[in-house]
């Protein structure tokens, strides 16, 4: 049984991901710099706790993997929301922190995994971006400016894996069913007097609804996936 690592596998779409890989027989790397002892042994998985924006430690992170399990997946989840300021106001140590977790974490652990995953001629890579990454939001500069870096980092990774037998895409979910979402919309409400925009019809998505996707894109079914932008959204995006 190969390994999945899933970074951020402690937080509520994480822990999604973690449950749903588990499920359909993958061995889980819960990964997280919070504790996810439980959720690992719920899951018949392995708690690793590791800062992924600290290059040593995602460095040895993924060599332990690959040299006991073998790596087969790498779902890149890791993500703060950072502060919900106009750009005229917005923290200039709170960009770097947020740029820093989102982006650098997915460049360090893209390029600590592609050797591994191209040496075997297999595997994926997913990275948890956002409807962020394609589009702009009021307000959020901190963290539209990493998603977008991170479908940046995608679309790169994916040529420069394509015909290798790896694969390389993101997920990007809409609003979906999380306190990183209530907090956005709290923040938002109190700034504007109005929440996250959206069309009124498209409900917020669940953890699970995620979870399927990055499930279908670390699986054989998606063997001609690469450099995809997955949007998870109940169709926001295009209202
Ligand atoms: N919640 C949403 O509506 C939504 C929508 C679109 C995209 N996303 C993205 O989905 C991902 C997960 O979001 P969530 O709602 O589950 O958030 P969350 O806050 O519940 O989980 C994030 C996890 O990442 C961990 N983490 C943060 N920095 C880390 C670091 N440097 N090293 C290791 N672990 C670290 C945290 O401890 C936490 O457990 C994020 O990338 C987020 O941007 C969320």
């Amino acid at each position: 049984m190969t390994a999945a690592i899933v970074t951020g596998g402690a937080g509520e779409i994480g822990a999604a991901i973690c449950r749903r890989l588990a499920r359909d027989g993958w061995k889980v790397v819960v990964v997280d710099r919070g504790c996810a002892t439980r959720l690992a042994a719920e899951i018949g998985g392995e708690a690793r706790r590791a800062d992924m924006t600290d290059r040593e430690e995602v460095e040895a992170l993924v060599r332990e993997v690959a040299d006991r399990h073998g790596l087969g997946a790498l779902v890149n989840n890791v993500g703060v929301e950072g502060a919900v300021r106009p750009l005229e106001a917005y923290p200039e140590d709170v960009f770097e922190r947020v740029m820093r977790t989102n982006v650098h974490s997915v460049f360090l652990g893209l390029r600590a995994a592609l050797p591994y995953l191209k040496e075997r001629g297999s595997g994926a890579v997913v990275n948890t971006a956002s409807t962020s990454g394609i589009r702009g939001r009021a307000n959020l500069a901190g963290y539209v400016a990493s998603k977008h870096a991170v479908v940046g980092l995608t679309k790169v990774a994916a040529l420069e894996v394509a015909g290798t037998g790896v694969r390389v895409n993101a997920v990007l979910p809409g609003p979906i069913e999380t306190r990183m979402i209530r907090a956005i919309n709290e923040e938002t409400q109190a700034l504007t007097g109005t929440g996250v925009n959206r069309a009124a019809t498209v409900p917020y998505g669940r953890v699970d609804d995620v979870a399927a996707a990055v499930a279908h894109l670390v699986s054989p079914d998606a063997r001609h996936l690469n450099g995809a932008e997955y949007v998870v959204d109940g169709g926001g995006t295009v209202a």
